[in-house]
This record gives structure tokens, C-alpha cells and sequence, in this order.
């Protein structure tokens, strides 16, 4: 049985209805701490709530200010504070390209990820701050630290998230928070099947693409959620208390191969 290295912790997990999110919940829930999960999903998101038997589900959109707000202004009153931030939500676009991305998925993407990511963080700051040990943990991803052919919207969203955190660092350390980042590769869930914006077919090529990549990493599997879980576990618990502004990669040593097309290319 693990230790309850989380026990007396209070987190908000965004984008917990299933996939990363929900293993994330789950794993911070069996490590001890009182979880709260939030979703644009009411439906799901209170099934995997009741399921995992987290302390509240409120739905929420986190490129919502007045959602932020309420979703806040809630874990004050029941959770009476807080001291883990899992910035989690997040959605990619339908891989049309840079010429064909239409701008009303360019601009639903960076409120999502950016603009979401900004709200929590900032609605968490106060509350994070009279932790005395605050740990935000920001969902940016390896294409947040090179492009992402036909995605040019997740790639600069999840870069910017990648930069937000340093600052978040920056400006929290006085303030005994730490910010950090994690950065999946490719993770087997929804996200991979079924982007919410792919049509089916659309949807089947992307997977096999996805597992095509990945067979060709050094550890060549996609990842499994609780695998990326266990990373933001680690960042979230006290004992981490000297890491901060960190970009950590869960991707099986993708970004080590330098060349993301895999091995059988000449030095260069
Ligand atoms: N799956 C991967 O391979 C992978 C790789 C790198 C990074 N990531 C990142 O990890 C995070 C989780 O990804 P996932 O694969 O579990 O995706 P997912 O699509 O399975 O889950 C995302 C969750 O966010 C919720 N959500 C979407 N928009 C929202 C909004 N506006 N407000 C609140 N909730 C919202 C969805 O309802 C869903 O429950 C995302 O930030 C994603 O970009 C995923």
C-alpha cells in the first residue's frame, strides 16, 4: 500500500471528467489528499467524482472568468483553502494545418489551454499563498517544446503554458508557491482516439499515427494516464519543496531522440 505522502493536502484537479485528468484525481486521491474536481462535462465529471469519491464536483469552463470565480469561491467554503493546483483541462484543434485551422478553433484553443490555465492560477494565487507550501501543476505537453505539424494551435498553447509556469515560478517563489510543468508524450486516452473536434475517420488515422510515434521512442508504448499521474503526485507533494520552474518530460525519451522521426536517419 502507497504511503499517504498527500495526506491533509487540499487539490483542484480542471478537466477531471475521465482521461489524464481523472487518473490524476484518482492517483492524488490514493496518495491522501481531499480532492475537488472540476469539468465542462456535469455529466461525467459527477460520475467519476462519485466514482472516485472525491470531495466535490463543480462544472466549470476554465476560459470562463465568472465559472473561475464560482469554481473558486466553492473550494474556499468546502474545501476551506487550498494547497495543489492541477491545471488540466485542455483541447487541441482538428489538425488542419496552419492554412487551414479555421480561427474560432485557433481562439477556443488558446482560451482553454492559455486563457484556462491563466484564471486558475491567477483565483489560486491568494489561496495558495496561506498554504505556506502552494504547487501548481500545469498540463503543457512535448509539442509545447517543438511543433507539432498540423497542429499549430495546441503547439504555441501548450508553449505558452510551458513559459507561463516559469513565470508562475518566478512570481510564487516568494510567496512559497512552486510552479511546474508536466509534459506528456504521446498518452494512451480519448485525446488520443477522439479529439472532441476530429471526425471518426479523422480520429482513427490520428491514433495510428500516435502509435506509430511511439513505437519508435526509446521506450516505444504510448503512456498510460496514471503514468503521467504519478509525475504531477511528485510535483505536488511537499517533499518536492526545492522543485520549481521545472519542465518535466513523461514521454518514454521522446524529446532525448532529438530527431522526433525516430532512429535510422544519418548524423547530421
Ligand atoms: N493525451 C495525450 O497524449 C496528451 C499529451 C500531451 C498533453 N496532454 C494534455 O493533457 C491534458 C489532458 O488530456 P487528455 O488526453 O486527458 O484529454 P481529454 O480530452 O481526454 O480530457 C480533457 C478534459 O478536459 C475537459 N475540458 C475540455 N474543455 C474544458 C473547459 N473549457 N473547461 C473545463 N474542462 C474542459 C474535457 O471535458 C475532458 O474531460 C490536456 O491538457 C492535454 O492537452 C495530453
Amino acid at each position: 500500500m502507497m504511503a499517504s505522502t498527500l495526506a491533509g493536502r487540499r487539490a483542484l484537479v480542471t478537466g477531471a471528467a475521465g482521461g489524464i485528468g481523472g487518473a490524476i484525481a484518482d492517483r492524488l486521491i490514493r496518495d491522501g489528499a481531499t480532492v475537488m474536481i472540476a469539468d465542462i462535462d456535469a455529466e461525467r465529471g459527477a460520475r467519476t467524482a462519485r466514482e472516485l469519491s472525491a470531495a466535490a464536483f463543480q462544472q466549470a469552463d476554465v476560459s470562463d472568468e465568472a465559472d473561475v470565480t464560482a469554481l473558486f469561491e466553492r473550494v474556499t467554503r468546502e474545501l476551506g483553502g487550498l494547497d495543489i493546483l492541477v491545471n488540466n483541462a485542455g483541447v487541441a484543434e482538428s489538425g488542419g494545418g496552419v492554412t487551414g485551422v479555421p480561427v474560432s478553433e485557433w481562439r477556443r484553443v488558446m482560451d482553454v489551454n492559455v486563457t484556462g490555465t491563466f484564471l486558475c492560477a491567477r483565483a489560486a494565487f491568494p489561496l495558495l499563498a496561506a498554504s505556506g507550501d502552494g504547487s501548481i501543476v500545469n498540463l503543457s505537453s512535448i509539442f509545447g517544446v517543438t511543433g507539432l505539424p498540423a497542429f499549430p494551435a495546441y503547439s504555441a498553447a501548450k508553449g505558452a503554458i510551458a513559459n507561463l509556469t516559469r513565470q508562475l515560478a518566478i512570481e510564487g517563489g516568494p510567496l512559497g508557491i512552486r510552479a511546474n510543468a508536466v509534459l506528456p508524450g504521446y498518452v494512451d486516452n480519448d485525446m488520443g482516439r477522439s479529439r472532441d473536434l476530429l471526425d471518426p475517420g479523422a480520429a482513427a488515422r490520428a491514433l495510428a499515427e500516435r502509435e506509430a510515434a511511439a513505437a519508435r521512442q526509446p521506450v516505444a508504448r504510448q503512456c498510460t494516464p496514471d503514468e503521467i499521474a504519478v509525475a504531477v503526485a511528485f510535483l505536488a507533494d511537499p517533499r518536492a519543496s526545492f522543485v520549481t520552474g521545472v519542465l518535466l518530460p513523461v514521454d518514454g525519451g521522446f524529446l532525448a531522440q532529438g530527431d522526433w522521426r525516430g532512429p535510422g536517419r544519418e548524423p547530421a
